[in-house]
């Protein structure tokens, strides 16, 4: 926008000696203004005076009302509005001077205007009612004094720069208003994102911290119950031998008091029974003790408290595996799981959090059930120098809307106090902390199907600091 002063001034008038009187009044010739200043600067002293010139009018005639506004579009299509216009009331041809200053203002409704009128056809109170717009319009009466003119001029003038500096402000206050709480909702984002990450390391700390208490409390009794049964049974072996001892021996003697005693004794306890029995109840307990101890190093393995969460080379599948052996009992009573495993290179990660993506998309697959049974396929492959996992399950699906939102912290459509909504925002954090992708299908009613992909070997030489427990 033009930032000189606006000194342009619209006549519509079609009489044209107006527009001669008008020229004379408001744009005298520079000349005789300086010629006017210098002898005043000679009688009285001073100097000459600069604004004589910067304070001149720029004056447009028009001769009737159309073409003003003709004048007053093509001024504000070059960007060069109008500060104030002088509109003749009686006009014969075409517009009249109220339907004229109308017109004007659909256009610029900002113009100042001054009607000038000898009689009208309206009363003052009417135009002004009709106009709806007191603080726009003034009124001059013909014949009117030359000063008169130019005091309105210089007047609305100004006013019209006033009215413009305040809307250029307040739209700047704005443009900063807009701005400032632009950058607080950034800051809001970000504050939230990593509210989100502090509660992932919290989660994920503590994740591992039960799972090595839990593994170290298992630890031990299974360690003493696995050793007494070894000595158990050998002990028992050793008791078959004397058993089988006294059986030749009974066998062997002629038969005697002692000997009775002891064939109703065998009888009653039906030894044979026992001697097969026992030796499976021992195997058994063994193999249970065995699943007891694979459960732990599983827990291990999860939560990788060995080695801490370090990047390292470690296998998918594996992980997988001892995931799904510590969900197993949120998953017994949903679904069936079903595993398409393809031969998988080791991948470079932080197994523990890749763990804990594979836990959050495994439990909300099961969560997605309905009551009726389900099934949930894992699925992995390599694809160049990445690997891919899909989780997909038949469950109740996402709705389109919800999409694009499942990933934001704290979205959640599970009720209060069964999801708090960070399951799959920490595990895409932890699938960007490898470099790696994750990405969504699913149809209402159908099914879900997630897919991660990670890179085998994380080139990247920046890697992401670890949080510490
Ligand atoms: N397999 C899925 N099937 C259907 N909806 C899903 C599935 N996975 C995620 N969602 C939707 O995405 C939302 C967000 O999942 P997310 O794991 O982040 O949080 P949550 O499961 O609600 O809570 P949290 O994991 O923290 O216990 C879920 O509430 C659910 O609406
Ligand atoms: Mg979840």
């Amino acid at each position: 926008m033009n930032q000189l002063p606006n000194r342009r001034i619209l006549l519509i008038d079609d009489t044209p000696s107006i527009h001669e009187d008008f020229r004379k009044i408001l744009t005298p010739p520079v000349e005789q203004n300086l010629e006017l200043d210098e002898m005043e600067a000679a009688l009285f002293g001073g100097t000459v005076k600069p604004q004589a010139q910067v304070q001149a009018f720029e004056l447009d005639s028009a001769y009737g009302g159309q073409e003003g506004l003709q004048r007053l579009c093509a001024a504000m299509e070059q960007d060069r509005p109008y500060a104030l216009a002088f509109v003749d009331m009686r006009m014969p041809q075409g517009w009249d001077g109220a339907q004229t200053i109308e017109e004007l203002w659909k256009v610029d409704p900002d113009l100042q205007v001054v009607v000038c009128t000898a009689y009208s056809d309206y009363s003052w109170e009417e135009l002004l009612f009709r106009l709806q717009a007191h603080d726009r319009l003034l009124i001059l009466k013909k014949p009117f004094d030359n000063i008169e003119v130019q005091q309105m001029a210089n007047t609305l003038a100004a006013k019209w720069e006033m009215a413009r500096r305040a809307s250029l402000q307040t739209s700047h206050l704005e443009q900063l208003v807009e701005q400032r709480s632009h950058a607080l909702q950034l800051e809001i984002d970000e504050r939230k994102q990593l509210e989100s990450q502090l509660v992932q390391s919290e989660k994920l700390a503590s994740l591992g911290q039960l799972a090595a208490g839990v593994a170290h409390e298992i630890n031990n009794p299974v360690g003493f119950i696995s050793s007494n049964l070894g000595t158990l049974d050998g002990y028992f072996k050793q008791l078959q031998q004397m058993f089988d001892a006294y059986q030749q021996a009974e066998e062997a003697l002629a038969p005697g008091e002692c000997l009775e005693h002891l064939q109703t004794l065998r009888k009653g306890m039906d030894l044979e029974f026992l001697k097969e029995d026992i030796p499976i109840l021992i195997r058994e307990t063994k193999e249970g003790i065995g699943r007891v101890a694979q459960i732990v190093k599983d827990l291990k393995d999860f939560s990788r408290v060995d080695n801490d969460d370090k990047w390292q080379w470690a296998n998918l599948q594996q992980g997988i595996d001892s995931t799904l052996n510590i969900v197993a009992s949120e998953l017994k009573y949903k679904a069936d799981v079903v595993k398409r495993y393809q031969p998988l290179p080791d991948i470079e990660c932080l197994a523990s959090q890749i763990n804990q993506v594979v836990m959050n998309l495994v439990i909300n697959a099961a969560q997605a059930m309905g009551p009726e049974r389900g099934t949930i396929t894992i699925s992995n492959g390599t694809e160049g120098d990445r690997v891919w996992l899909e989780v997909a399950d038949n469950g109740c699906g996402i709705a389109p809307e919800s999409v694009q939102k499942i990933f934001d912290p704290f979205f959640t459509t599970k009720p209060v106090g069964e999801g708090t909504g960070l399951g799959l925002s920490l595990s895409y954090g932890i699938v960007k902390k490898h470099h790696g992708d994750i990405s969504v299908t699913s149809e209402v009613g159908k099914g879900t199907t997630f897919r991660v992909i990670l890179p085998i070997r994380q080139t990247a030489v920046e890697q992401y600091p670890l949080s510490t427990s």
